[in-house]
């Protein structure tokens, strides 16, 4: 069994601790958060054996194998590091981290001490996205020239982290690297030339962002993230031979989950998905890559180039110019 930690009492944990209790080879011993009387009142609530009042202290603990790390996306690449230097392997929230040098200090990391490290961007271990796969990558949509995706959701809370621009904020860090990554995989990696465009708000971070990423062949995809709609998301990819439309790509929902392939001729098929709980196969994936010696699933350039493209994005929206990928 993998025996895990979480670093952080974060909002999204919730959807975590469920997933590794129902993974096979997983298993939740503990909680860490700079405050102990709120890592104790969390591990009390969520029935997790043992509760520390700082990350360090859990990292330091024999207890555990594996952490899931998430905090606010500007400590994502100190903590990965400082975990994988005490022995444990690491699942991570998305963005890895926002400047190239950490995600490379925390590749190097991993590489040095021989510890799993992942991008824990769940909907890529969806069967939805197996399906996708089948269908764009074994020609199923002939020759792909588009892929349009959007997330947006409102926030409410002005406190929230996602409008702070010192905690790696901004709606293309947090909600947009989801079409972006969807477009990388469709197209089988990152887009060589990126234009960006954005809306920022009041505490400094955009809170709609638009891109048009240019791929080689006259391909493209066009992404947006806003924090200033009511929640909306969509994929679609268009090919020769018809379009394939996510209409819950990147969230669980799965009673309202559609696949629907509209070929180039003919009626509109909506294409079964099994259901899976949405956060499972990440830990799952983590699970196997540390107990069987399998590479995990997203590889590390994959998530490597999710950040290269978004920083591509910022640079061209600042500069109101288009950008090359390094
Ligand atoms: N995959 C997904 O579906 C998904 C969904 C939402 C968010 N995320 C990602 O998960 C991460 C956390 O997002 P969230 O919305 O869950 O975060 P959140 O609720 O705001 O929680 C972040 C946690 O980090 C800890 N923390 C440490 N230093 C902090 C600081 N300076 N400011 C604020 N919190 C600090 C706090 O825990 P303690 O005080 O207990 O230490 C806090 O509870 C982000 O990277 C985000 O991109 C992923």
């Amino acid at each position: 069994m993998v025996h895990w930690g979480i670093i952080s009492t974060a909002n999204i944990n919730r959807r975590v601790i469920p997933a590794i209790r129902a993974s096979e080879q997983g298993d939740l011993l503990a909680v860490a958060s700079r405050d102990a009387e709120r890592a104790g009142a969390y591990a009390a609530h969520w029935e997790i054996p043992h509760a520390f009042g700082s990350y360090s202290s859990m990292l330091d603990s024999d207890l555990i194998h594996a952490v899931y790390i998430s905090l606010p996306n500007h400590l994502h690449a100190e903590w990965t590091v400082k975990s994988l230097e005490a022995g444990k392997h690491v699942l991570c929230e998305k963005p890895l981290a926002l400047p190239l040098e950490e995600v490379d200090r925390m590749i190097a990391a991993s590489e040095a001490s021989g510890l799993v490290l992942a991008e824990a961007f769940m909907y890529r271990h969806h069967p939805q996205m197996k399906l996708v796969g089948e269908w764009v990558h074994h020609g199923r949509l002939g020759d792909i020239s588009l892929v349009r995706g959007v997330f947006n959701f409102t926030i409410q809370n002005r406190e929230n982290i996602r409008l702070d621009p010192n905690a790696g904020g901004g709606s293309l860090w947090d909600i947009g690297v989801y079409p972006v990554s969807m477009a990388q995989y469709v197209m089988g990696g990152p887009p060589e030339r990126v234009f960006g465009d954005q809306w920022i708000g009041d505490t400094g971070v955009d809170e709609t962002f638009v891109g048009q990423l240019l791929y080689s062949q006259n391909r493209h995809a066009q992404i947006s993230s806003s924090f200033r709609t009511p929640f909306y998301t969509l994929v679609e990819i268009l090919g020769t031979e018809g379009t394939l439309t996510l209409n819950r790509p990147f969230v669980q929902l799965d009673d309202e989950r559609q696949l629907i392939f509209c070929p180039a001729t003919g009626e509109a098929q909506i294409l079964p998905v099994p259901e899976k709980e949405l956060y499972l196969g990440e830990i799952e994936d983590m699970n196997t890559a540390i107990l069987d010696g399998k590479p995990p699933y997203l590889t590390l350039e994959e998530s490597r180039n999710h950040v290269r493209t978004v920083l591509a994005l910022y640079e061209s929206a600042q500069r109101q110019m288009l950008v090359e990928l390094d």
